[in-house]
Parts: C-alpha cells; sequence; structure tokens
C-alpha cells in the first residue's frame, strides 16, 4: 500500500494542517529543520538506523546512522559558533558529494545559518558572483575546490572564513581553519538554533534570461511540503533505501537528497562518482536501493547502454522511479517498464517552489509524456500570458501558474525583492513555463517562456554565458542559446563576433570552450561556436536569442518585425 492511497481523496480532504500533523510540527517547539532532520529521529526510537550509505568513487563505503549524523552535524554547529559566526549569516558549502557536504548542511542549519550550497563543479567566476551577491561569511570546501576558493577570494570582503574539512595537518593560509567531522569531539546534544517557521534556511541560487543569477530564499517551515511531498510522491516508507541521485548544489539535492528523506528518517544512499550504467545498477545492487529518483537525462543515458547491462544486474530491490528536472519522453517511461519492471513517474517543480508541485503518484494512471496532476493542496492551472486568467479549455498551451501559500515557496530572491514581486500576477505565481492541462486534469509540458537553457536537467543562464565570454580577449559579442541534443535535451551553442584582427580556427574555439569551462562550469561550456559577422538585435539592441534559438530548433521563427539588421 502506497503512502498516498488515493490520489483523488487525498487531494479532496487535504490540508496544510494535516501535513503538518504528519511532522508533529511545533510540537517539540522546535521549528529547526536541522532538528527534523536527526535529533527528531532519534526521539522516535530510530537513533541507530543508518541515515546515509555513502558511496566513493574508489568504491569505499561508509555508513552513518542517525544518532552520527545528529553528533557530527552538532559538532559543525559548535564549530561554525566558536568561530563567531552568528544565525543569518550566509554560510557556502562547496565540495563534492561527500558526507560532509550533507552533515554540514544540517550543521548550518543547527546553528542557525543559512545553507548555501554551491556546484563543486563551478569555476571561480561562477563561484565569486554567487558569493559576492550573498555576501557569504563562510565557505566549507575540501582541498580539491580550495584552488578556486582563495582565487576568489581577495574579491570577496565578506567571506572571512574558510574550513577546509580534510586539511588533516596539511599547511593553510591565513584565515583558513582545519576541521576534521570524525575527529571533533563527539557532542550528543546542543542548543539548537531557535527558528521561528519564517526565518530563512537555505539559499539556492538559479539562472534567469537577464542579469546574474538569483537567489531563491527559503524558510524552515519548507520542511512541511519537502517532507509530505517526500511521503507521498517519492513513497518513501521506513525501511526504504532511497537513493536521489541529484548533487546538492542544486535544489532536488537539498529539497529531496538531504531534507525529505532525513525528515522520513529512511536510509538514503549517496554515490559519489561520475556516471556509468555499470556502477549505476551495481550501486543499486550492492545497496539494495528501494526508491530512486533520478532525472531524464541519466535515464537516456541508460537507454543508450540497452538492456544488456541491466541483465546483468539484480535490480529485483528497486520497486518505485521517480524523475525530474527535464521533459521526460514517453519513450524513457516505457523503456523503464520494460528494463525495470517499473516506470518512471515524473514530476514537475523548481528552485523557487522548493518541493514537488506537479507529479505522477504511486497509483495514479500515468500518461507516459505528461507531467502528471497537481499535489495535493497545491492549485496550479495554465494561464494566459497576457491576462493572467486561468486557460480552461484542455489543451490550450499557457503558463504554468500556482497559487501561492504552499510552506516550501521561496520568499525572496537575495537582495532582489523588485523581480521576486514580478514572478506574481494576478494572484498567480508564474512558473515562467509553458503547458497545456488535458481534460483529465494531467499537465503536459510544452516548454520554457524565456531564454534560459535547460542543459542535463540544470538550469545556465544565456547572460550568464555571453558575460563570460566577452572577457575572452577575441570576441566582441556573443548569444548563448539551447541546441537540441538526443541525451542532455539540449546544450550550450555560442554564436560569437570575433573582434577585428581575429581569425576563427578550431584552435580558437576550443581555447574558448575551455575559457568558459574554467570560468563557469562544464555545464555552461559551449558544445558548438558558430561564427558570424553580426549577431541578431532588436531596434533597442537587444540580441534576439529567440531567433536563433528557433534556427537551431527547425522551428518558426515568428515576429521578426523589430529586427534592426534583419
Ligand atoms: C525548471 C526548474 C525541479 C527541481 C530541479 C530543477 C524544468 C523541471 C520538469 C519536468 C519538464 C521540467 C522547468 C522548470 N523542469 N521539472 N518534470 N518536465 N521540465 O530546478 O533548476 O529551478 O529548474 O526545470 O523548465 O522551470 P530548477
Amino acid at each position: 500500500m502506497s503512502n498516498i492511497g488515493s490520489y483523488e481523496t487525498r487531494h479532496r480532504t487535504f490540508s496544510w494542517k494535516l501535513a503538518e500533523g504528519e511532522l508533529e510540527y511545533g510540537k517539540s517547539g522546535n521549528y529547526n529543520i536541522g532538528y527534523f532532520c536527526t535529533d527528531r529521529i532519534g526521539e522516535l526510537g530510530n537513533g541507530t538506523r543508518v541515515g546515509l550509505i555513502w558511496e566513493g568513487f574508489t568504491g569505499e563505503v561508509r555508513r552513518y546512522t542517525y544518532d552520527d549524523l545528529r553528533i557530527h552535524s552538532n559538532a559543525f554547529a559548535i564549530m561554525l559558533r566558536q568561530l563567531g559566526l552568528q544565525p543569518g549569516d550566509r554560510i557556502c558549502i562547496f565540495m563534492d558529494r561527500i558526507p560532509e557536504l550533507y552533515i554540514s548542511f544540517i550543521g548550518i542549519l543547527k546553528m542557525g545559518g543559512i545553507a548555501q550550497p554551491l556546484f563543486s563543479a563551478f569555476g571561480e567566476e561562477a563561484l565569486a558572483m554567487r558569493l559576492e551577491d550573498a555576501e557569504t561569511k563562510a565557505i566549507l570546501t575540501t582541498r580539491k575546490h580550495l584552488g578556486k576558493v582563495r582565487r576568489t577570494r581577495p574579491s570577496l570582503p565578506h567571506l572571512t572564513r574558510t574550513i577546509v574539512v580534510d586539511a588533516g595537518d596539511r599547511p593553510l593560509e591565513r584565515g583558513e581553519i582545519a576541521f576534521s567531522m570524525e575527529k571533533a569531539q563527539r557532542v550528543e546534544n546542543i542548543e539548537i538554533a531557535k527558528v521561528t517557521p519564517e526565518t530563512p534556511s537555505v539559499l539556492h541560487y538559479t539562472s534567469g534570461t537577464t542579469g546574474k543569477p538569483k537567489g531563491a530564499l527559503h524558510v524552515h517551515s519548507s520542511i512541511i511540503a519537502q517532507h509530505i511531498t517526500t511521503k507521498w510522491v517519492l513513497d518513501l516508507q521506513d525501511d526504504e533505501i532511497y537513493w536521489c541521485t541529484a548533487d546538492p548544489g542544486w535544489v532536488t539535492g537539498t529539497s529531496y537528497g538531504i531534507i525529505g528523506p532525513w525528515a522520513c528518517g529512511v536510509t538514503q544512499a549517496v554515490l559519489d562518482a561520475g556516471f556509468s550504467a555499470h556502477k549505476w545498477y551495481a550501486f543499486i545492487e550492492k545497496h539494495n536501493v528501494t526508491v530512486w529518483y533520478s532525472a531524464p537525462t541519466a535515464i537516456r543515458l541508460l537507454m543508450k547502454e540497452g538492456l544488456e547491462p541491466v541483465g546483468k544486474h539484480n535490480l529485483s530491490s528497486l520497486r518505485h522511479l521517480v524523475s525530474v528536472g527535464e521533459p521526460l519522453n514517453a519513450e524513457a517511461v516505457i523503456w523503464s517498464e520494460k528494463a525495470f519492471g517499473r516506470p518512471f513517474h515524473d514530476s514537475y517543480w523548481q528552485t523557487e517552489t522548493g518541493s514537488i508541485m506537479i507529479s505522477n503518484y504511486p497509483g495514479m494512471k500515468i500518461k507516459p509524456g505528461s507531467m502528471g496532476k497537481p499535489f495535493p493542496g497545491i492549485t496550479a492551472a495554465v494561464v494566459n500570458p497576457k491576462t493572467f486568467e486561468p486557460i480552461t479549455t484542455a489543451g490550450t498551451v499557457g503558463l504554468i501558474a500556482i497559487k501561492p501559500g504552499w510552506p516550501s515557496m521561496f520568499r525572496t530572491y537575495w537582495n532582489n525583492q523588485e523581480t521576486y514581486e514580478k514572478k506574481f500576477k494576478n494572484g498567480w505565481y508564474i512558473s515562467g513555463d509553458r503547458s497545456s492541462v488535458d481534460a483529465d486534469g494531467y499537465f503536459w509540458f510544452v516548454g520554457r517562456d524565456d531564454d534560459v537553457i535547460n542543459t542535463a536537467g540544470h538550469l545556465v543562464g544565456p547572460f550568464e554565458i555571453e558575460s563570460a565570454l566577452l572577457e575572452h580577449p577575441a570576441v566582441a559579442e556573443s548569444a548563448a542559446v539551447g541546441k537540441p541534443d538526443p541525451i542532455n535535451m539540449e546544450v550550450v551553442k555560442a554564436f560569437i563576433a570575433l573582434k577585428p584582427g581575429n581569425q576563427k580556427s578550431d584552435d580558437l574555439t576550443i581555447d574558448i570552450m575551455n575559457f568558459i569551462r574554467k570560468k563557469l562550469s562544464p555545464l555552461a561550456m559551449p558544445q558548438e561556436v558558430e561564427y558570424v559577422d553580426s549577431l541578431p538585435k532588436t531596434r533597442s539592441g537587444k540580441i534576439m536569442r529567440r531567433l536563433l534559438r528557433a534556427k537551431e530548433w527547425g522551428e518558426e521563427i515568428g515576429d521578426v518585425s523589430t529586427l534592426e539588421n534583419d
């Protein structure tokens, strides 16, 4: 029996009070996410249960019980306090997927800090931009990424503490602190920072079309929504071994890779290794993974390898599969039924929504290719892009809109309340995605309503890439757009006009690609560069990415009346 039981009944009878009840929210007087994810599990009598199974790329495995998670996160909280960090300070986590990443996240919340996880593959510029915007006070990192941190520090006056979690006895520079979670004193209980449900908890940066990445700020009560969606969509039950393949640098990796599963007190497995079908299947087999939350790009990669590697492993522990981040094609759903004997259930949400908004639920009929229906408690619609009135005709495309008020809704964009307010129209939160709804209430994703590139489920802002490209000595102007890709859905393609005196060449292309990879990240790196004499612009001088993109996708170009140099 699934946790959700009947979707229809849950939908009819849902209230957020009921969701709070499932978590006994407020009963202890403690509203801190850190408490719910560790101490409370002990209070429920499950402290000796394994909360984290971690496997590194060498195959090394470490296990942590909920008692360990509590004690180690206490150590992080104590250390941060001793360094003078205060509640409300932004504290960045910049590491690969090692146990310290997951546990320090809880430690930061326990001392009242705002956790700011950043993807460890970010280059200096991507890192610096986000630390500068958040006026981040401290960063937790490892030796592997310390070089990048050191190079950004001179431009970041607010960043006064660098904590290296694997330094051992190695010498560090001034202002750097070595801290070992395993060697720290084991403190059973600490005073967890008193927070209210509205106290800020997590700051996730996400890319938009214009301007720098924006920091979506979440609060401690987000856990009410993350917990209930974990229970009802991911269907986590007591004895689950759950694997979320997402990196906590992105919201899936915190909402459903830390908070949701630990609030449910289940065992979660983490694989800190690159992708290979064999490795992934071996991981499922070895740890008896039962529930798997992954992404379409990963599923397509597995599909590419075919059924043969599937047959080489015993994957019978798997009982529920869920996907997020990009459109899940119908073929992937059908293939997973063939390969694993069960379909992937699509789920839809965003950094800003903090938890799953639209999904396919255990027991509910799946229409392959559809994202499913709104989560109980979530009012979602597609609205007319001009009037923002709900569209009631089945099959008509509009913008996905959600009625504000769910607990995990972002509360602002850091330092950018103005942009935050622009996301709300006519009493709806406007997602910026296009979809239709069919006569049965199922949502069908159509595409984004902006120029943001979704590569392998990760959003990359064209503006960020274009700004970085301008720093390359040969580049006069550029446009970055998404180009269709059979695996990653989209990859970055850059159109570049060179400065006089520069010649296009393969060497230059490789140099430009590496330039972006190092400055921003491998995701932002253009997979293709096309040299052009000039870029299409509007009369006001804005580059028409829409036009370049349409060409890549073989789409109708639409209204070009504002083109200056058509
Ligand atoms: C954007 C949000 C979802 C949390 C991780 C990504 C796209 C997300 C789906 C889906 C089609 C999807 C949307 C959305 N997206 N889920 N099931 N089908 N597209 O969070 O980085 O804020 O990205 O990802 O375009 O707006 P994010």
